[in-house]
């Protein structure tokens, strides 16, 4: 409508104004990801948009996703402005894993490579050998696991374990969840997949072993994404936040996209296939961090902290170039 149209044109002029690039998570709004790909920044997973945001020459980065996202931007290019549309955008994965009680884990298994996922905090990435994202955790632990290295992973148990009994590496787990992805249901999937024999299933491995155990391909959103192109079904069931429908239909307009069940048939569940973190990101604050940036919006990382946790990133970006 006529009032998002003026937000729209509004922000097309504040990232020029300010040297600035929108980076966006395939979990945004469209409307976000839409505008992302029309002012040339970029929609991407995690590890993508990490790339992304180092690579690119703008002096602002405005990160639309939840504050890991924007921390990591933040810790590759301490000299670029990093904002969000909002700081309140957190992770479930990221609280349920406190800095200090994941030293003393670290501190109990000293003989252990740390690999934590990029769904975390500056402080315990700074406490990591290894950053991994979705799209490469596999690869790496099976580097490492083929190097006889043992490992200690974090925080993601369900990740941790599709990686574990992929590789057989050993491996030592905090064991976080995401609240999305932890809703899946196997036995609604089972029943849904039962009406729509001839549907690939899609699932991202930060779902219940149940679910990943159903699937025809699992990986990082971009990874789900072009699975969808490659597959010949057309009908598709998506085990992973619903802000991918966006991209999977604009792809493949003529195939259908389904969402996996979750626990309350959209009654109880907690978060329904949709982030409420992500859902946070909106045109209005996008707009607002742009024109006032400040407390409110940017991103600061300790900078020593900051130096500790690029290592584990920089390894990442090297290890997947
Ligand atoms: P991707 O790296 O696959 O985009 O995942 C990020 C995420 O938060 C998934 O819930
Ligand atoms: Fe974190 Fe889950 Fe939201 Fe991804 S979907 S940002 S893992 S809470």
């Amino acid at each position: 409508d006529e009032q998002k149209a003026e937000y729209r044109a509004r922000i097309k002029d504040l990232l020029q104004q300010r040297n600035a690039v929108l980076v966006a998570h395939y979990y945004t709004d469209p409307e976000i990801q839409a505008l992302a790909e029309e002012t040339g920044g970029c929609v991407a997973d995690s590890l993508e948009m990490a790339r992304f945001g180092r690579d690119h020459d703008a002096d602002t980065l405005i990160v639309a996703g939840v504050r890991f996202m924007g921390e990591t931007a933040k810790i590759l290019t301490p000299n670029k402005t990093v904002l969000m549309p909002t700081l309140k955008a957190e992770c479930s994965l990221d609280l349920g894993c406190p800095p200090d009680k994941f030293a003393a884990f670290c501190d109990e298994h000293p003989d252990r490579t740390v690999v934590v996922y990029a769904n975390t905090s500056a402080a315990v990435k700074a406490r990591a050998d290894w950053v991994v994202t979705s799209s490469m955790a596999l690869d790496l632990v099976e580097h490492l696991d083929s190097k006889g290295e043992k490992i200690l992973w974090g925080p993601d148990r369900h990740l941790g374990n599709y990686i574990q009994k992929q590789t057989g590496a050993d491996m030592v787990m905090w064991q976080g969840a995401c609240v999305v992805h932890d809703e899946f249901k196997a036995k609604a999937l089972k029943d849904l997949k039962k009406v729509h024999p001839d549907a690939a299933i899609l699932v991202h491995p930060e779902s219940p072993q149940n679910i990943v155990d159903m699937a025809d391909a699992v990986g990082s959103t971009s990874q789900l994404i072009k699975a969808s192109q490659e597959l010949p079904n057309d009908t598709f069931i998506v085990a992973t936040d619903r802000g991918i429908f966006y991209k999977m239909q604009q792809l493949q307009p003529n195939k259908t996209f389904l969402e996996a069940p979750t626990a309350g048939n959209g009654a109880t569940c907690r978060s329904c296939a949709h982030c409420p973190w992500m859902a946070m990101n909106g045109l209005v604050a996008i707009a607002d961090a742009l024109e006032h940036g400040g407390a409110t919006h940017e991103i600061h990382v300790d900078p020593e902290l900051g130096k500790q946790a690029m290592l584990p990133l920089d390894r990442m970006l090297a290890f997947n170039a």
